[in-house]
């Protein structure tokens, strides 16, 4: 089976592309390497042994994207290409608003020009509105409260309806919860140039030397301890239920891609420490515009539709972060 992978030069996309070629596939890379990495495709490729196709090429050309299609024929697509930070996107939505919903329509468009009837999308919970109460089921009440998560519940709109118009199209929505870890090779992870957003790819920097302290954002949040709680899921689990969605049958699908547990800042600052076996410090700040207290995944549905659960536990996913800062000191670069 031949997949076509977008964005498959970041952190998510690697591991999947590593993933992938492991199990035999035959894969093509579409990245326009805006935050992603040449070499961790090389990588990827090292580690399973397998070589991997690649395009330089942002999804918003769809004439490229038509001719990459054409010549490589994938039978599915999966769609990780986008931009992730909450924060710039509030600063600047327009840039949103183009790459990830204009971006994904040309995807769009480029598969039904070539007759593709099978894109498995990254979304993310971020689409769940700031008011239900966790666990959150898929059919909870949606409504994101930042236009970075708009612009992903834009394309969770633009998948229902061309599943509705096109019988034959597969559909499938993965919202992930908190993915982190790495590769346990250390050679595949999370490597992020400048401040990162997210609290694990900061604690990396803190203890690689980066940056001196962590901010915890919130000491009175309503949870044990004051600060946020999410749901933090292994990157590995995460690109198994990519796989998964390989079997899936017609039509749409929404799916949780969560462990059902979660853990507060704190917890994980204290996990890191422990594998680590540094002290790690941290101030604590007041609360973020557009965080909310608690995020957990109800991850039922993917459990019994495609028989995927996530199995790595908290330690496991520090481990491999720790390991991964440990491995690749400098990320992917000086390659
Ligand atoms: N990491 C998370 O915490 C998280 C959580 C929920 C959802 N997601 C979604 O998962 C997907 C992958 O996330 P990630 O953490 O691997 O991010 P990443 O930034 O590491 O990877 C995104 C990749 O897409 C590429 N890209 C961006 N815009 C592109 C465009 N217009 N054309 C071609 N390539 C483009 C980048 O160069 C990069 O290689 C994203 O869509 C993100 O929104 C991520």
């Amino acid at each position: 089976m031949r997949i076509l992978v977008t964005g498959g030069a970041g952190f998510i996309g690697a591991l999947a592309v590593w993933r992938l070629l492991d199990l035999g596939y035959d894969v093509c890379v579409v990245d326009n390497l805006s935050s992603g990495h040449r070499s961790a495709l090389d990588r990827a490729s090292r580690l399973a042994g397998r070589p991997v196709e690649f395009h330089l090429c942002d999804v918003r050309q769809t004439s490229q994207l038509i001719s990459i299609m054409q010549s490589f024929r994938p039978e599915a697509v999966m769609h990780f290409a986008g931009l992730k930070s909450v924060a710039e996107s509030v600063a600047c939505p327009e840039l949103y608003y183009e790459n990830n919903v204009q971006g994904s329509l040309s995807l769009v468009q480029a598969m039904l020009q070539c007759q593709i009837d099978r894109l498995i999308f990254s979304s993310s919970a971020t689409v769940y509105g700031a008011n239900g109460v966790p666990p959150f089921g898929e059919d909870a009440e949606l409504g994101p409260v930042n236009p970075y998560g708009r612009s992903k519940w834009m394309v969770e709109l633009l998948m229902r309806d061309i599943c509705s118009a096109h019988p034959e199209f597969s559909g499938i929505i993965l919202r992930y919860f908190n993915p982190v870890g790495a590769h346990p090779s250390g050679l595949l992870g999370e490597w992020v140039q400048g401040s990162p957003n997210n609290l694990v790819p900061y604690v990396m920097g803190v203890l690689q030397g980066r940056f001196d302290r962590v901010r915890v954002f919130g000491s009175d949040y309503p949870t044990s301890d004051g600060s946020g709680v999410r749901d933090y899921i292994h990157v590995l689990d995460l690109v198994e239920g990519h796989v998964a969605a390989l079997n899936l049958p017609k039509g749409l699908s929404v799916f949780n891609l969560g462990t059902g547990r979660g853990y507060s800042v704190h917890e994980v600052i204290q996990a890191m420490q422990s594998v680590s076996g540094r002290i790690i410090p941290f101030d604590v700040v007041d609360r973020r515009p557009g965080d909310v207290a608690v995020s957990i995944a109800d991850p039922c549905r993917a459990h019994q539709a495609m028989a995927w659960k996530a199995e790595r536990g908290l330690i496991e996913m520090c481990q491999d972060v720790w390991n991964f800062a440990q491995c690749s000191p400098k990320g992917y670069e000086l390659e």
